[in-house]
């Protein structure tokens, strides 16, 4: 058993820790209210930085992106709107969508990533004189691909809508300004800013607790919608709010993130093409994706298993994942953490591991 794990199953992506050391020191964690009711002043600041840092006119904080969808969703009066949402995308959105279904009725769904689909519901939406919300999530870890929302937000606006984002895959990722060399872009605020979609009909929920490593979520988007979810929000009277540590984690990763962000996306940058350069070299089977989730393609669960036993018997943890027909892979979470040489090391590991788990008649 080695002594030093190397994890490849954190998504703190950019290696944030916001330890005790890095924060203010706190007198109490919460004050015992939900937000509709009183607020930590710091709550307001940190929506006034967000919304900069993601190009919108406002933002709203949240315990959870489950919070925040429930109260997006509610923010929409059900007898002017309907809901689309990407088949595949996370299911978050889809279960806050739900409230709105009658019994035994499910939210309804476009193909993925598709936008003639998404085109000719929204053509039905309004012949039945409604407007459309398009529901979908930002990036596609699991097949690598970036939806056109920019192509999205025309759609919901040639009908009055709106596109609502799950973009928690790709805050702290994504920025505006992407070149060949970084293609991510600058700056770190997510879709809206890569997509150019400042000020349109777009709002974005995100988790911080992926790439800037804080325990709490956010809506950023027209104030229009903001408001509504602030009046409306139901989780905003019966839930609690954010602690005073995950308001001050999140503060710490936004500082962090202007600093020494775009520096840290070029480094997981290179490592993710270390990743996949070597895998190519060892003729180990991945999904071409941007991502720092990077996906080791097997042919069977059973396969996947010997693998993971055995990388974890040498020290290696990785994540079991499925691909949208249920296809077996392995995940390796990339994090600014981990060394070209973890990476070099993991892979051989893996390559071990496939040859030993081959049927015994091909096995060398
Ligand atoms: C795309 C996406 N949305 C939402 C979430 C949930 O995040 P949280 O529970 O931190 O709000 C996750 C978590 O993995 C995610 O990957």
């Amino acid at each position: 058993m080695a002594s030093v794990r190397i994890d490849f199953t954190s998504s703190l992506y950019l290696g944030f820790r916001h330890g005790a050391g890095e924060l203010p020191p706190w007198r109490q964690l919460t004050i015992g209210t939900p937000s509709a009711v009183n607020r930590w002043p710091i709550a307001d600041q940190l929506e006034v930085e967000i919304s900069g840092l993601c190009g919108t006119e406002r933002a709203l904080i949240g315990r959870s992106t489950l919070h925040l969808f429930w109260d997006l969703i509610g923010a929409f009066d059900p007898k002017e709107w309907e809901f689309i949402a990407d088949e595949h995308s996370y299911p978050l959105a889809q279960w806050a969508m739900s409230r709105l279904c009658r019994q035994n009725e499910r939210p309804r769904l476009f193909r993925h990533l598709d936008v003639d689909d998404i085109a000719r519901r929204c053509a039905e939406i309004t012949r039945r004189r409604k407007r459309p919300a398009i529901v979908t999530d930002s990036f596609c870890s699991v097949c690598g691909q970036t939806p056109d929302l920019a192509r999205y937000s025309e759609l919901a606006e040639n009908s009055g809508g709106y596109v609502l984002i799950d973009d928690t895959q790709t805050l702290g990722l994504m920025g505006k300004g992407r070149q060949k060399k970084y293609p991510w872009g600058f700056g770190g605020g997510g879709c809206i800013r890569f997509h150019g979609l400042e000020h349109r009909r777009v709002v974005a929920i995100s988790s911080m607790a992926k790439a800037f490593g804080a325990a709490l979520g956010f809506a950023a988007g027209p104030a229009e919608i903001i408001s509504q979810m602030k009046s409306l929000g139901d989780t905003r009277w019966h839930c609690s709010q954010p602690t005073i540590v995950d308001m001050e984690a999140a503060r710490n990763a936004l500082c962090r993130n202007s600093t020494e962000g775009n520096s840290l996306r070029h480094r997981l940058k290179l490592l993710i093409d270390h990743f996949a350069k070597t895998a190519r070299a060892k003729f180990i089977p991945i999904l071409e994706s941007p991502h720092p989730a990077q996906a080791v393609l097997l042919p069977s669960p059973a396969h996947a298993e010997r693998c993971r036993h055995y990388l974890s018997r040498k020290g290696i943890d990785v994540v079991r994942g499925r691909g949208h027909l249920g296809e077996t892979r392995l995940l390796f979470l990339l994090t600014v953490t981990h060394s070209f040489n973890a990476v070099s090391k993991a892979l051989a590991e893996f390559a071990e591991s496939m040859s030993l788990s081959e049927p015994d008649h091909v096995r060398r």
